[in-house]
């Protein structure tokens, strides 16, 4: 059989949340058009409440959709529910395990849910890639946040889904356990899995993601290439510490929009790409004014992508 080119191919999803008296109603998807290839390592990257896990979970089966249409692994998922679960293993946000199960009966009662004939199991190499296989026998109770994180991991491939879907896996856990979730996600992915990861941490969409779309308020505004959309972020700050205090700033350099943040400091913001600094300098001294120091500020992404959510709101 033909391989499906898109993995997950969402088109005009809406979902508006009804309370029972239809008063609060909430509308967490506007119509969101979203493709991810087969293959790829995909960033859904939103601040809290932009409709990440909404999305997720509808994909998952957990939340219906109010209309639009998804297709999962070619299969859409009202018309080929089972196919299209079958084909996907999501890691919720929240940490819900059983808590007297052990880690190998959770993994054992979820490949059952599947279907996945015993033969077939593949119960403790799954612990072993997630490095539980020494916890096998504990129940989860017992078990760390890291470590109830990694059974969740262990837990949405037991049926081996050629996509998984990870709902920010890494907010709030440490750095050491992140390395190693990074590690362990770019492992799958260089396997062959497709990925699909929401996070509001920029510079892990950035670290692991080839592509990236941006979601803010249930619309998504950016969604591209994760290098072309680095480049849109094409952006640093100049701060010139200047010899004296000026009153006004001289007119060799307005065309550079400068802002005085002291009476003897510019800042300016820039473009590396077109390396303009040179230039920037020179019409400083020639508007007769002597730099004593200068500082260079790489733009902050995250300041960028808190502007770009900000704009569109
Ligand atoms: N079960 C629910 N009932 C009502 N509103 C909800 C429900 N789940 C989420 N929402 C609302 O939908 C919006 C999107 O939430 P969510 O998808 O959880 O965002 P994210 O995962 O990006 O933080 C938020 O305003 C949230 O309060
Ligand atoms: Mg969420």
């Amino acid at each position: 059989m033909k391989l499906p080119d898109l993995a997950v191919s969402i088109n005009n999803l809406t979902k508006i949340y009804n309370d029972s008296s239809d008063k609060n109603s909430k509308k967490a998807l506007d119509s969101v058009n979203l493709n991810v290839p087969r293959g790829s390592f995909f960033g859904l990257l939103g601040p809290n409440g932009a409709g990440k896990s909404s999305l997720i979970n509808i994909l998952a089966g957990l939340v219906k959709k109010t209309t639009g249409s998804v297709s999962i692994w070619d299969y859409d998922i009202d018309q080929d529910d089972r196919l299209s679960r079958c084909a996907i293993g999501v890691v919720p946000q929240e940490l819900n395990l059983d808590p007297f199960f052990t880690a190998r009966e959770i993994l054992e009662v979820q490949a059952g849910l599947y279907g996945v004939p015993k033969s077939e199991r593949k119960t403790d190499d799954i612990l072993k890639a997630v490095n539980l296989i020494e916890k096998a026998d504990v129940y989860s109770r017992t078990l760390s946040g890291g470590m109830r994180r990694r059974l969740l991991i262990a837990k949405a491939m037991v049926h081996s889904p050629p996509i998984l879907v990870l709902d920010e896996p890494t907010a709030g856990v440490d750095i050491e356990l992140r390395q190693t979730l990074w590690g362990s996600m770019k492992e799958m992915n260089s396997m062959g899995a497709t990925i699909l990861l929401t996070t509001h941490y920029l510079e892990e969409a950035e670290e692991l993601c080839d592509e990236i779309a941006i979601i803010n308020n249930g619309s998504i505004v950016a969604c591209e290439e994760k290098d072309k959309l680095i480049k849109r972020f094409d952006s640093k700050n100049i701060i010139m510490i200047l010899s004296e205090a000026i009153s006004e700033i001289p007119d060799s350099i307005q065309k550079f929009k400068p802002t005085m943040i002291k009476d003897n400091r510019l800042k300016i913001t820039y473009k590396p790409s077109e390396g303009v600094v040179g230039e920037i300098i020179s019409a400083i001294q020639e508007g007769g004014v002597r730099i004593l120091d200068v500082v260079t500020e790489e733009a902050d992404l995250n300041d960028v992508f808190l502007k770009l959510t900000q704009d569109k709101k």
